[in-house]
Parts: C-alpha cells; structure tokens; sequence
C-alpha cells in the first residue's frame, strides 16, 4: 500500500502532537517524551474504504512519578483519543537520562567511596553505560526508573574508556526521583590501564601508499525523490525515519509493464537485543533492548561526506521530538545513492565469440544509529532484477571486563592486559509486512533435499524441494536450515506468472541464522523470546508492531512475537508479516580492540516467479557500447 498516510510525522504535527498531550495534562506539568511517532492507519480499514484520521502515537514519561503513558492523538481534532497507563514496561530512554545517571551517581558518597578504593578522584574522567534494568529480577521497578550503570574510566578527556572498566561497581540510579537505588560493589579488582586508542596520533606511523578513489556522475543521479517517495529504476517506495524503528521502507513496488505490482508494505526493524553472556553478578544482566529502550531514529547519526557514503549523496533530514515534545532535526539522517555492485548479468556466446555483459547497480537506502559503544548501520539495498538485499553493520568498541594477572577470563576474550570483551549476541528482529502482488499471501517454507531411491529415483540423484504450507502460526520450527537450503516464499496463491506458478517473493536467509543462547531463568530469555527463531509468520494486526511489545524498556511480561503466536492464528492466503530475526553470536577476537572493523549480516528478499523471465534484460550495456554483443577480442 503506497500512501503518504504511512510517513513519519512533520514537525508542525510533533508540535500540534505534544500541545494536545500538555493540554490534557497528560504526564504532569512537564511530560517527558520517549518516543512521538505516526500511528499509522490499520490497513484493513483502508482496505474497506473506510477513511482513517492523521494520527500520532506518544510514549510519555511522568518525570515526578515515573508512571509511562501510551498516548494517542486526532491530528484533525488536535486531541487526545487515549491514554494508558502502562503496567509493564517504560518509554524509551529519554537524552537527559544519561546527565541525571552521571549527575546522581558521582554525587552518591557510596558511589565516590568505592571509585576512591580503586585509586579514581577525578570524576569528570568517569563514565557510566546506562541499561535497561528489566533483567535484574532482584531489583523491584514498582513507581521507579531504574538503569543499572556499568563504570568506566578515562586516563584522558578523549581516551577511549572501554579499555579501563571499573570492575565490580554498578550504579543502579533512579533518574525520577533522582536518587541511586543501589551502590554495588562486588569487591575491588585490578583495573585495566593500558591506553587503547584508535585514533591516529595514537598509531603512527599511518600508511601512505593510497591513492584517491573518486566516484563522480557527471550526469547527475538516476533517483528521483518527492518528499519521502524514491523513485529508481523500476522500484519506488516510501523512506522515513522512525524514533523507535529507525528507517522504515513502505509501500516498496516494482513497475512491470505499465503497472507497479507490490512487494512489500512496510520493512524495518521491529526490535534488536544484545544479551551478554557473561555470568558474574556485575555483567550477566547486560542486554539491550536497542529499539525499545534507547530508540533507534533517535538515536541516528547525522552522516558525513565522503566518510558514511562515498559517490553522489543525497540525504535526508528527519525529524524528531525531543524530551520536551519540541520538534528537533537530525540533519543527513538518512543516506540515499547509488552504487556499482559488480556484473548483473554475463553471456559469453562460445560459438560466435560474441560477448554480453550488464553492470548492476544498486541504490542504497541507509542510516546509523549510536546507542552507546555500539553503531548500527542498516542498508536497504535495491537491484534492477528486483531483488532486495538488506544489510547490518556492526560498528564501535566491545563491552568489557577486567581480570587479574595469571588468570584466562572467562565467557570473555582476552583483548589486551587484563581486559576481556565479554562474549554476546545482537540479535536483530526484521518486521517485514510483505504484500507480494496484492495482500493476500501464503507463505512456504522450502528444503532442498534427496529423495529415498526407488522407481521414482532409480539413479539416486534426484534432487527434491519440499514445500511446506505454514498454515499456522505455530507451523514448522521457524528455524534456518543451511543443510537443506531453507528459504521460505511468500507468495500469492491467486496471481500465477505465465508458467503457471504462484508469484513470490523468497526470504532468503544470511549466515547469520544464530538464535538466542539465554534460557530460563534468564528475565533476557523471557524478554527476547522473538529471538527463539529466525522466522514467525503473523496475520497482519496494527497493533502488532514491534517484536518484543511497544514497550519492552522494564518489560518483564514476554510480550510480542511468542504471546500473540501462542494464539496460533491462521496466516494462509491473507495479509501475513514475516519477522526475520538475524542473529550474530560475537564471540571476540583481539581484532576487534580497540575498534572493531564493521562486521556484517544480510539476507535477500529475491523474486520467486513472480516475473515470466530476467526482470533485468533491459539494462542497457552501460555507458560502454562494447558490453553489450560486443566481440572481446576487438578490444
Ligand atoms: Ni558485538
């Protein structure tokens, strides 16, 4: 569905959203703002015709009391349809957080006292990591705001803190009432001092053999962009830039003939996690809920020239409510270009000589989030045979923790003199609403295997595909399977292509098919059970966004994916959403310190049939008229 109804918020409506919220009293005198975003309109209902008001949605913190409210606002009444109260779970973390845990922390005796018995004075050199507190059991979040706050030091202002963990002393700080819940210190240990830094006074001398790399297009880019709508090649679709989410992709079609024929309704991230898993009483309870808790638009980077995208770029502004509900602009959030991606399409005709070669080229959708030590690029990149690929980055400097001299750490690598990058997992959930061809889809699930020799495989070499309808949701074990070659299709039983065969669309998974490791008790396990498998099939449900619950900060129920699947609704031939979870295990190498080089996970979203023939014979051979049934040898 290809409308503007689903694009993000402007400011005028952050502005009008946070003055309705302020005069229904909503949150106290001076509501905090987690999160302001579209509420987009349930699709059924648009389906049926049925006109749907410019909504917006609001998770505000009450920063006396610390109560969370799930606010939703009439943009066309300028008034508050709803407000609830929340029993589980928080809003995201709002940015004068971070100030509050510092400011109460080093103003805590017990906090100070137990840095002094380490050797540190000079707080200004200490920072705090603040996490989510939702997987301490033994913590009571009762009418309070809790972060448990992991210390580091700096030897310098611009020294990198990670390699000085300050092991054993977690602040647990109440950033409402402004008050330390908890001082722990689990006993003094020797505190890393090596200096590790990654910038270049630190690592001279620098290489000097690299010559420039220039990418020019001299005639201008082959995008067109209309507000949020991208046009290219054959693709268009909607990007925005969600508080929460992060980039969102809708309304993605593919112009075939005369018509656009739809992909995909809505593609982002649904949520993320990073459990560690290391399991002393100062480290187990490390796990970021990265969407959830901290936001990832929110949190997005604004991109620099030639370093984030290199080529002719075109970025996008996006714009987000602050703490107070002011609309606030994150300059070149959202990265647009283009990009060669090596040969589309090769034919060497041996008889005649003559040769056929097609550049690909891919435009590139992109953003980057920071959420503490850790930078998430994600890539949403389109081809001209009609295949989608999307990429994660991994970026940034590992947690750490310490251990003493003569000792192996353990559930950590070492990485230099007594520091360890303790081992983890970030898990990351794609929310893809796929609409292959229309809404109503069913979706296969395909294994590649032998079949049993006999009358129909007298040789033995047959090769077989198993499809299996997941007809329900608890169909199947959601799990990859590279021995088998495992896809799943999501196709449109009504819609056949010229051969006969139901038009699809096929996930196809990366290498990074780990599932979560955390189990009971674990409040992590109960918290990220949507990370149990790499594949949940839904119906189509507005209230059914994000993969551990719109409110996963604190959240210890087990909402999202594994509460509504255990319904085990029907998803045949109807409007259905796949929830890819790609998971990386991080085990550490020492190449990883003291920056780690980027570390990436994709998986592809290819046309299954649902073109007669290569989508992508009409790409002209380049600018270079030899490529295309050209004789090699004449040149
Ligand atoms: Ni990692």
């Amino acid at each position: 569905m290809h409308s503007p109804q689903f694009d993000a918020l402007t400011a005028e409506e952050i502005s009008r959203t946070a003055a309705a919220i302020k005069k229904a009293g909503i949150g106290g005198k001076r509501p905090g703002f987690g999160s302001v975003f579209t509420h987009e309109p349930d699709k059924a209902r648009l389906r049926a015709g049925e006109r749907t008001p410019r909504q917006a949605r609001a998770l505000i913190l009450d920063r006396t009391s610390a109560a969370t409210y799930d606010v939703l606002v009439d943009l066309e009444q300028d008034a508050v349809v709803s407000s609830v109260a929340l029993t589980e779970g928080g809003a995201p973390m709002l940015a004068e957080e971070i100030e509050i845990v510092n400011e109460v922390a080093k103003a805590d005796p017990a906090f100070t006292e137990a840095l002094a018995k380490r050797g540190i004075t000079d707080l200004s050199l200490v920072q705090l990591d603040p996490f989510g507190a939702g997987s301490r059991a033994d913590i009571d979040l009762a009418g309070r705001r809790l972060w448990t706050c992991i210390t580091y030091f700096r030897h310098f202002e611009d020294d990198n803190a990670y390699a000085h963990i300050v092991e054993g002393v977690i602040a647990v700080i109440d950033t409402v009432r402004r008050e330390a819940y908890a001082i722990e210190d689990s006993g003094v240990k020797p505190m890393p001092m090596t200096c590790d830094n990654y910038t270049p006074e630190h690592n001279q001398p620098m290489r000097a053999d690299l010559r420039p790399l220039d990418i020019t297009q001299p005639e201008g880019v082959s995008f067109t962009l209309d507000g949020p709508q991208l046009t290219w090649q054959k693709w268009r679709f909607r990007a925005n830039l969600h508080p929460v989410d992060g980039l969102v992709l809708s309304g993605v079609e593919y112009r075939d003939g005369g018509r656009y024929r739809s992909v995909m309704h809505r593609g982002s991230i649904g949520e993320m996690v990073v459990p560690y898993g290391i399991p002393e009483a100062a480290h187990y309870f490390r796990g970021a809920f990265d969407a959830g808790e901290y936001g990832l638009g929110r949190m997005a980077n604004s991109l620099l020239l030639g370093c984030d995208c290199l080529g002719e770029i075109t970025y996008l502004d996006a714009v987000m409510a602050d703490d107070d509900g002011e609309p606030s602009v994150i300059r070149n959030a959202v990265c647009i270009h283009e990009e060669d991606a090596g040969i589309l399409w090769k034919h060497t005709d041996w008889v005649t000589g003559k040769v056929d070669v097609r550049r690909s080229r891919k435009l590139v959708v992109s953003f980057i989030a920071t959420v503490g030590n850790y930078h998430y690029g994600f890539y949403w990149n389109f081809f001209q045979d009609g295949h989608i690929e999307v990429d994660t980055k991994l970026m940034g400097i590992v947690q750490t923790s310490a251990f003493p001299d003569g000792q192996a750490p353990s559930h950590a690598s070492p990485v230099a003199r007594n520091l360890a990058a303790p081992w983890h997992q970030h898990l990351f959930s794609f929310r893809l609403d796929m609409e292959v061809d229309g809404w109503r889809n069913s979706v296969f699930q395909n294994d590649v295997d032998g079949e049993p020799v006999g009358p129909a495989n007298p040789y033995g070499n047959a090769i077989g595909v198993k499809r299996t309808l997941i007809a329900r949701e608890q169909d199947g074990d959601g799990l990859t399977s590279p021995q088998t070659a495992r896809t799943w299709t999501v196709a449109n039983p009504d819609r056949m292509n010229a051969w006969g065969v139901p038009v699809g669309y096929k996930l196809i998974p990366g290498w990074a098919g780990d599932t979560l490791i955390a189990r009971e008790p674990s409040l992590i396990a109960r918290r990220a059970g949507f990370a149990t498998r790499n594949l949940w099939v839904t119906p189509y449900s507005p209230a059914e966004m994000h993969s551990a619950g719109d409110h996963p900060n604190s959240d210890r129920s087990g909402a999202g994916l594994p509460a509504w699947t255990a319904a085990n609704r029907p998803v045949e031939n109807t409007d259905v959403v796949l929830w890819h979870t790609v998971g990386v295990t991080h085990i550490p190498r020492s190449e990883d310190w003291p920056v780690m080089p980027v570390e990436v996970a994709s998986f592809q979203l290819v046309p299954n049939n649902f073109f007669d023939s290569n989508p992508a014979l009409d790409v002209p051979g380049s600018i270079h008229d030899h490529c295309a049934s050209g004789d090699a040898a004449e040149h």
